[in-house]
C-alpha cells in the first residue's frame, strides 16, 4: 500500500466528472481503494474521494467518528467503508448547515447547507450493493464526498462567504469545529 499525494484545489482532476468503475474486483481498483484508506488515515481525514488522488473514478471512502454522532441511527457512528458507483436522494426538504473542510484546500472551512437527510446506494469494494440511509454528519460526509465525483469542491457552495476562513481565526472566533 502506498500514501498518494492529494490534489489540491487548482488542480484541473478535482473540476472534473468523474468516470463509472467498470469492475470493482480488478486488481488495480483493489489497490486504488487500499490507497486511499492509507491516504485518508495518513491525512487524518474522514473522506477522499478519489480525483483527491489524481483518479478520474467515481469512487470515495469515508467514515463516520464516534464524536460526529447522535441518537437517530441514521446518525450512528460508521467504521472506514467504501462506496463505488453511488447514487444519492435526498430524503424530505429539510436542510442542516455545518462547517466542512477538505484534504484538498487544507486550513480552511467553511459553513455549508445540505440535505439533512438522504439515502444512499452503491457498491462495496467487494462488488456487493449497499444501501443505506444517513443524517447529521454522515449525510454531509456523503453529500461533500459525492460531489468530489462531479467536479464540485465546497466553496462552491458557499452562500455566506463571512462563514469561510482559515481555521485558526475560526476557532478564535468560537466556531466548533
Ligand atoms: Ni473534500
Amino acid at each position: 500500500m502506498s500514501i498518494l499525494k492529494i490534489a489540491r484545489m487548482g488542480h484541473p482532476v478535482l473540476w472534473a466528472k468523474a468516470t463509472p468503475v467498470a469492475d470493482p474486483a480488478a486488481p488495480e481498483i483493489q489497490r486504488l481503494i487500499a490507497d486511499m484508506i492509507e491516504t485518508m488515515a495518513d491525512a487524518q481525514g474522514v473522506g477522499l474521494a478519489a480525483p483527491q488522488i489524481h483518479v478520474s473514478l467515481r469512487i470515495f471512502v469515508f467514515r463516520v467518528p464516534e464524536s460526529r454522532t447522535g441518537a437517530d441511527p441514521a446518525t450512528a457512528p460508521t467504521p472506514v467503508s467504501v462506496l463505488i458507483n453511488p447514487e444519492v436522494t435526498p430524503l424530505g426538504e429539510e436542510m442542516q448547515r455545518s462547517w466542512e473542510g477538505c484534504l484538498s484546500l487544507p486550513g480552511l472551512r467553511a459553513e455549508i447547507s445540505r440535505h439533512a437527510r438522504l439515502r444512499y446506494r452503491g457498491l462495496t469494494e467487494r462488488g456487493e450493493s449497499v444501501e443505506c440511509e444517513a443524517a447529521g454528519f454522515h449525510a454531509v460526509v456523503i453529500q461533500h464526498e459525492n460531489d468530489h465525483l462531479d467536479g464540485i469542491l465546497y466553496p462552491m457552495r458557499i452562500t455566506d462567504f463571512t462563514r469561510f476562513g482559515f481555521t485558526e481565526n475560526l476557532a478564535a472566533l468560537g466556531v466548533q469545529l
